[in-house]
């Protein structure tokens, strides 16, 4: 029905400058492309990017081995695709060809078999399913994203409006709220982390504040609600049984209850890895505290991984998964993982990686499955690339939510 006829690769540049593989692949009356991102701030349990010798040895299996064997294959068949990748690896964490060709060949054969079908990606892959998601950014950021930030990694914020252009657009009035009142107070200008969110030099109390402030006065403005958010990334700060601030070192104990403390005296509703990655027992110990008011996302914990989260599931770890394709190297992969989340009733984002091309599979990916939220950031043209896409699908759905 439609057999892969050719594919190419390339190297480009992702938004840090740094090389990444690009991949395309042809059917008789379709075309795929598709580029692999990078995270900095990454689980231990994600499959490897490259194997030893880096991006040029996954080119050069690519060239040698895969572009011939998949010749003639049927691209509809996705599972099937991402079967061989597999096989052609031979590990479970595709250290031989990298997960980052894995993703890129995986992704471009999802979008080249769409473009065959002449249906848009998310269409081919949510069917009637697809539904428009809520877009979750980041107004500051810290962590591993920048130097001299906050501790957390991440502050979110999440706009809700049947119309997601109004969506996107609040976030970016948060955003540039936030560089108004921190340039005022600094009296110089600040700058941003890798993924477009402000640097600020204050403690992480201060910019709980700020943020919840901030949007606020937007929300109010808009008339939109605003939901406040943040990624702890807390396994980057973990150390020797502590969790160091600039300003405080907290035990397993005191971190559990200073989370509980932001969602229910702060009220910030979304939270992502508020604990280090093994802690399944902290997670769980928030989620039975603060389960009902708050989204509980789990990201290094289960890095997209069926098996994690299974683990998860049992321990009542989280009520919510982020899913980032890279991190388990196939779309068959992650959608294994997604079925297990909905299944048990969870909540699911799907999410960039900080280092990032302007592929916007993502985007349709998150509608198709329904996400709940699409988290990519609120400024950048990485970023905005996949939030531009919400717009475009939202149109071509009629403007349907
Ligand atoms: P990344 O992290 O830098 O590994 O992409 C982003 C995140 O923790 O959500
Ligand atoms: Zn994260």
């Amino acid at each position: 029905m439609s057999e892969i006829t050719g594919s190419k690769i390339r190297k480009i540049l992702d938004s840090r400058g740094n090389e990444t593989v690009e991949v395309e692949i042809f059917t008789e009356f379709g075309r795929g492309v598709s580029a692999a991102p990078s995270g900095a701030s990454k689980g231990s349990n994600e499959v490897k990017d490259y194997p030893e010798g880096g991006i040029d040895q996954s080119i050069k299996i690519f060239r040698s081995e895969i572009s011939k064997s998949i010749i003639g294959m049927e691209s509809s068949d996705q599972a099937g695709f991402d079967r061989y990748l597999e096989s052609a690896d031979g590990t479970d964490d595709f250290s031989n060809i990298g997960g980052n060709l894995a993703v890129a060949l995986s992704l471009a054969n999802a979008f080249a078999t769409s473009d065959e079908l002449g249906v848009p990606l998310f269409r081919y892959l949510g069917g009637i399913n697809a539904r428009m998601t809520t877009p979750l950014g980041n107004v500051v950021g810290g962590g591993k994203h920048a130097v001299n930030g906050t501790t957390i990694q991440e502050f979110l914020i999440a706009s809700h409006s049947g119309n997601v252009y109004e969506a996107i657009r609040a976030n970016s009035m948060v955003h540039k709220r936030i560089k108004e009142r921190a340039s005022k107070e600094l009296d110089i200008p600040v700058g941003m982390g890798d993924e477009k969110a402000w640097v600020l030099p204050f403690d992480d109390e201060k910019v709980i504040s700020m943020v919840k402030e901030a949007a606020e006065e937007i929300s109010e403005k808009t008339g939109l609600t605003i939901e406040n958010g943040m990624d702890l990334a807390a396994s980057n700060y973990f150390e020797k049984g502590h969790y160091v601030y600039r300003n405080s070192r907290l035990t397993r104990e005191e971190q559990v209850d200073f989370v509980e403390g932001i969602v229910k005296d702060r009220g910030y509703t979304v939270i992502e890895d508020p604990f280090d990655e093994n802690d399944f027992e902290s997670f769980a110990e928030l989620t039975k505290r603060v389960g009902d008011k708050a989204t509980i996302i789990g990201d290094d914990l289960y890095t997209t991984n069926y098996d994690r989260l299974q683990k998860g599931i049992g321990k009542r770890a989280s009520n919510a998964i982020l899913l980032k394709p890279n991190q388990v190297g196939t779309l068959s992969r992650l959608l294994k993982t997604w079925k297990l989340a909905k299944d048990n009733g969870m909540s699911v984002v799907v999410s960039h990686r900080s280092g990032e091309t302007t592929d916007y599979f993502i985007a349709h990916l998150a509608v198709a499955i329904g996400a709940d939220y699409l988290k990519t950031g609120t400024v950048g043209g990485e970023r905005i690339a996949k939030l531009n896409e919400l717009v475009r699908i939202q149109e071509e759905m009629g403007g349907q939510e």
